[in-house]
């Protein structure tokens, strides 16, 4: 259909995106803009402040993405856009502006689930690379500030289905990395800063143990396809406990409350700073929290591959950025014979980029979203 170009818009939590994409491969402009200094002062995702700042940036975030593309609202062939899971406050401005414009210009409106999105930042990327070689099944590791989920991923031509087979049962992985780090005074998001402080911390200093739920769960047999296979399921609310009772019993509490004053004061610490203000057992706290968070996700989704016999690993979404995860996937999926693909870093976090790339094929297939199109906060992949 035309030329293929489409125009991708994503909002549902704390980026405000758009992206022009052709034909699933080539991005003609990545928007991204992070609503992080607005929520930090209150260490996680405020929903009301998060519509508010959508509502603000949404028209100039994708009249930039147009022009960076040197695109107009009229040459595009359709608009895509994230339709959930996320914020419904901040799903809805997205989808209602996608909507305006779709009526306005005429044009066709593709729905996408975010977690698809993640998903096709890896296809995107390897199209780009011109590797056309991916072979089905693919398992994709998800993992993100809202998910760690598991999906079977299987393609029949350029559409993909999607069979969940493991998911967190209550933080997710990357909610676990920003409550430690909220712990340990170190702001928001935390991710980011204990993957820059990991390596001068002794990852063996302090162990850590990961719940393990391996078995088949009877009550999840809808999502397991009905079939009760074995399910592989993650838990990191454990882990967060941990470190505060470390915190409480080796008496952290004030060298916390110092930090976070210190690093308060600072508009943008740079990794130097943060530096400074941790002594070496935090350091090392921070290196064996992450080692142990890492292990798990790299064990757990290893034992699902072999599990399953899949031919392929992908790992996506806003934790696929950390350094110490990529080594060990790498490491670990060499040493088990499955190739891993990772999205580049820019596109492992939030972006629209991949919206758009997700949409491709249901142009292709001319799936486009009904006119009373609206979010879903918890929207299933399927
Ligand atoms: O995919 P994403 O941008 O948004 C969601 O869909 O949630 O992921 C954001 C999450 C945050 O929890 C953030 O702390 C985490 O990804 N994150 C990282 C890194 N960069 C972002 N976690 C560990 N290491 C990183 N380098
Ligand atoms: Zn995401």
């Amino acid at each position: 259909m035309g030329s293929g170009l489409i125009l991708g818009i994503e909002s549902s939590c704390d980026e405000t995106a758009a992206a022009v994409v052709r034909s699933g491969e080539q991005v003609l402009s990545n928007v991204v803009l992070s609503q992080t200094a607005i929520h930090q002062p209150y260490g996680g995702v405020v929903p009301e402040l998060a519509s508010r700042e959508h509502l603000r940036a949404i028209v100039p975030i994708v009249r930039k993405a147009l022009e960076d593309a040197g695109q107009t609202y009229e040459s595009v062939d359709a608009l895509a856009v994230t339709q959930g899971p996320g914020l419904a406050g901040a799903l809805l401005v997205g989808i209602s502006y996608a909507k305006a414009l779709c009526f306005a210009l005429d044009k066709p409106l593709i729905a996408v689930n975010h977690l698809e999105g993640h998903i096709h930042a890896v296809l995107l990327e390897e199209r780009r690379k011109g590797n056309r070689e991916l072979h089905s099944p693919v398992l994709a590791l998800v993992v993100s500030g809202g998910h760690t989920h598991l999906y079977l991923a299987e393609s029949r031509g350029q559409c993909w289905t999607y069979r969940n087979v493991g998911h967190t049962r209550d933080d997710a992985a990357g909610e676990a990395f920003d409550k430690v780090a909220k712990l340990l005074g170190l702001g928001y998001p935390g991710g980011p800063v204990i993957d820059k402080l990991a390596p001068f911390g002794d990852r063996t200093a302090v162990k850590f143990t990961i719940s393990q739920m391996k078995h088949v769960d009877r009550k999840d047999r809808d999502l397991a396809a009905g079939d009760g296979q074995p399910r592989f399921d993650f838990s990191y609310s454990g882990i967060k406990t941990a470190l505060l009772r470390y915190v409480e019993t080796h008496h952290l509490q004030d060298d916390i409350e110092l930090r976070r004053k210190a690093l308060r004061s600072l508009t943008r610490p740079s990794i130097d700073d943060y530096r400074r203000v941790c002594d070496q057992r935090t350091l090392d706290l921070v290196a064996s929290f992450q080692h142990a968070m890492v292990e798990d996700l790299v064990s757990k989704t290893l034992e699902t591959a072999r599990s399953y016999d899949v031919a392929t690993l992908f790992v996506t979404g806003g934790v696929a950025a950390n350094s110490h995860l990529r080594h060990r996937f790498e490491e670990s999926a060499a040493q088990g014979g499955f190739p891993v693909y990772f999205p580049s870093r820019p596109l492992s976090t939030d972006n629209a980029a991949m919206i758009a790339a997700a949409a491709y094929p249901k142009l292709l297939a001319r799936d486009f979203a009904p006119p009373e199109l609206s979010a879903e906060a918890s929207l299933a992949l399927r």
